[in-house]
């Protein structure tokens, strides 16, 4: 759904920043701001500002910051459009209905329905574990050391001995054959009839990171076959689009997310405190899962089983994490199989050493690699090293690539120059750029010029959302154009018309981004540290300088893209003459 970017303002407005964020965090309110413990980075004092002239947030330790919209999506991880609709509601705003078509409607009453039918059999089967029949189902997972809140929280069941009860029940509750069968609950055969998917088996609810139930994963008493027996994806069961304990994790603030096998492993870890555990749905781990916790973590820990099909799983899993661009590590839980047999043995406080002792994710595939090779053999001791620069030149960042070059050189045992000598080689094989020379001191690395330039547009930009006036003075040599960032100069467009306009509204402006980094990105820009300066000229000379190297950033730009080009150079003359003009002019600030 998109809304107009009117209502957008209007719900945003409608929604005092602060009213909304008292209800999260502490506050306390000094001179025009109010200031709390951030609850987006663990920190003693209090440096998480809100303003209410600016309706914004900003945090001066960590650097979050946003409107009210950003809040909700970094705190409770809405969407966009879900703190939209909060917001809406919050405040009484009607937004318009959804003008679908007749088929789309028909869809969304089929996966209403679906979810009425699961959400009803995930209530029987929480009743059949704690009635007489599921007896042996409760002394199972009590065995297996559950406390009764756990079972509860995670809303644990049984399927009966019986092969049709759930099926009886739900008929006799108004719900068809088809439905039943659609959920994934029921199936048909000429010999029995309709009879149920899951018996004599303890019944785990999965469910979706809005807390419905979607599907059922449940697991034999005793040594049956299969072990665990998983619903069939339905029309709202996406197995690659959703983890088990995703519900729960999503508003866990440890930092990062444990991937783990088992529906039992997640149970167990987050027993012990870890809520940020989750797992995949008896199936593989997917790209679709990857992009799911990217939005709400950049750390995954791999908690896979210790055994060689987990090695294999965890290997597998690094690679999709890092399509995803997510960073990966590996838990090593030796001697334990898996995380809920490692909890059970050693407790939560060594679990969290083993978190801390987790192995970066390209260290653990180069020790699976090396289980190949024999290390005593030259032969075969060259080609592991071969193996490995071919795997360095993976990493297509310069920087991140020297740095691995470096310790797999050291950790290996390998000299520094001879393996990036390697990797270069098969970099230019393989057309992968080569690494560029290695400047001889970390001192002397080379500055980013496009990071340069930042600097100083931020500062302009805070410098106008604070001092609104100086805007009639600049405005003669600075425009939009000027910003070479994309996001900052959007940002500064609708700056420089609000100010024309003489409205100041940065809230409004973060929203015209609809994603939450960017909006994280457009609040740092209004709230650069300015420099305390007493003295005027000071002040002045600050801003001069500001303002300098705003155009002078630009004007570097506007060459570096021109080239040859003889037509840009035109913009080029302009822009040299506006930046000696400015040099020369004195900018009074008064
Ligand atoms: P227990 O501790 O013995 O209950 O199992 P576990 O949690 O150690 O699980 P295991 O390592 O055996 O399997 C991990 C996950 O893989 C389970 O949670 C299931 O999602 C899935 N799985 C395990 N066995 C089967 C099976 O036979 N069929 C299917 N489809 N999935 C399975
Ligand atoms: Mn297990």
């Amino acid at each position: 759904m998109y809304y107009p970017d009117e209502l957008v303002e209007e719900v945003r407005t409608r929604n005092d920043i602060v009213d909304v964020i008292s209800g999260y965090v502490k506050m306390q309110k000094k001179g025009s701001n109010y200031f709390g413990l951030c609850p987006f980075h663990s920190e003693k004092s209090p440096s998480f500002s809100v303003s209410a002239s600016k309706q914004m947030y900003y945090c001066f330790g960590c650097g979050a910051g946003g409107n009210v919209f950003t809040f909700l999506m970094e705190y409770e991880n809405y969407s966009f459009q879900e703190a939209i609709q909060f917001l809406a509601q919050r405040a009484g705003v009607a937004l318009p209905e959804r003008e679908d078509s007749a088929q789309a409607r028909e869809r969304d009453n089929k996966r209403a329905e679906l979810l009425k039918v699961c959400k009803e059999a995930a209530k029987y089967f929480y009743y059949q574990l704690r009635a007489g029949t599921g007896a042996g189902g409760y002394a199972y997972l009590r065995g297996r050391e559950l406390s009764d809140e756990t079972i509860h929280k995670f809303g644990l069941g049984f399927a009966n001995m019986t092969s049709d009860d759930l099926t009886r029940y739900l008929k006799s509750k108004g719900y068809g054959d088809k439905l039943i069968q659609e959920a994934g609950l029921a199936a048909f055969d000429e010999k029995y009839g309709l009879h149920d998917k899951f018996w004599n088996r303890v019944m785990f609810p999965i469910q979706d990171s809005n807390n419905r139930v979607i599907g059922f994963g449940g697991r034999v008493m005793g040594d049956g076959k299969p072990k665990y027996l998983n619903s069939p994806e339905t029309p709202i069961f996406d197995k690659s689009r959703n983890l088990y304990g995703l519900n729960f994790a999503r508003s866990s603030r440890a930092g990062n997310f444990i991937l783990c096998e088992g529906y039992m492993d997640v149970i167990a870890m987050h027993q012990a405190g870890f809520t940020q555990a989750v797992a995949s749905l008896g199936t593989a781990f997917t790209a679709g899962q990857a992009n799911l916790l990217r939005r709400f973590t950049q750390e995954v820990i791999l908690a896979y089983d210790s055994d060689g099909a987990g090695v294999n799983a965890a290997l597998r899993a690094i690679g999709i994490l890092k399509e995803a661009g997510l960073t990966g590590k590996v838990l090593n839980l030796e001697p334990y199989k898996d995380p809920d047999e490692f909890m059970k043995n050693q407790g939560a406080q060594a679990f969290q050493e083993r978190i801390g002792q987790a192995e970066n994710s390209f260290f653990f595939e180069l020790r699976m690699l090396e289980r190949d090779y024999d290390l005593k053999d030259p032969e075969s001791k060259t080609r592991f090293y071969r193996q490995i620069a071919q795997k360095l030149c993976g990493f297509s960042e310069e920087v991140e690539r020297e740095n691995y070059i470096e310790a797999v050189a050291q950790k290996y045992h390998i000299g520094f120059e001879n393996l990036r000598r390697l990797v270069r080689s098969y970099a230019s094989q393989t057309g992968e750029a080569a690494p560029a020379p290695r400047p001889k001191s970390g001192l002397q690395k080379k500055r980013d010029p496009a990071q340069n330039r930042k600097k100083p547009q931020k500062l302009l930009l805070t410098w106008l959302v604070e001092e609104p006036s100086l805007y009639r003075k600049i405005k003669q040599y600075i425009s939009p154009e000027d910003f070479t960032e994309d996001l900052y100069r959007k940002a500064a467009e609708k700056l420089f018309e609000d100010l024309e306009k003489e409205i100041i509204n940065p809230a409004g402006i973060i929203s015209l981004f609809t994603d939450g980094e960017q909006q994280r990105e457009v609040a740092e820009l209004f709230n650069t540290k300015l420099e305390e300066l007493s003295t005027r000229t000071e002040k002045e000379r600050a801003f001069h300088d500001v303002l300098l190297g705003v155009k002078r950033g630009s004007f570097e730009a506007l060459r570096e893209r021109a080239g040859g080009d003889v037509s840009a150079l035109g913009r080029m003359i302009e822009s040299k003459k506006q930046l000696e003009e400015l040099s020369k002019t004195h900018i009074s600030l008064n």
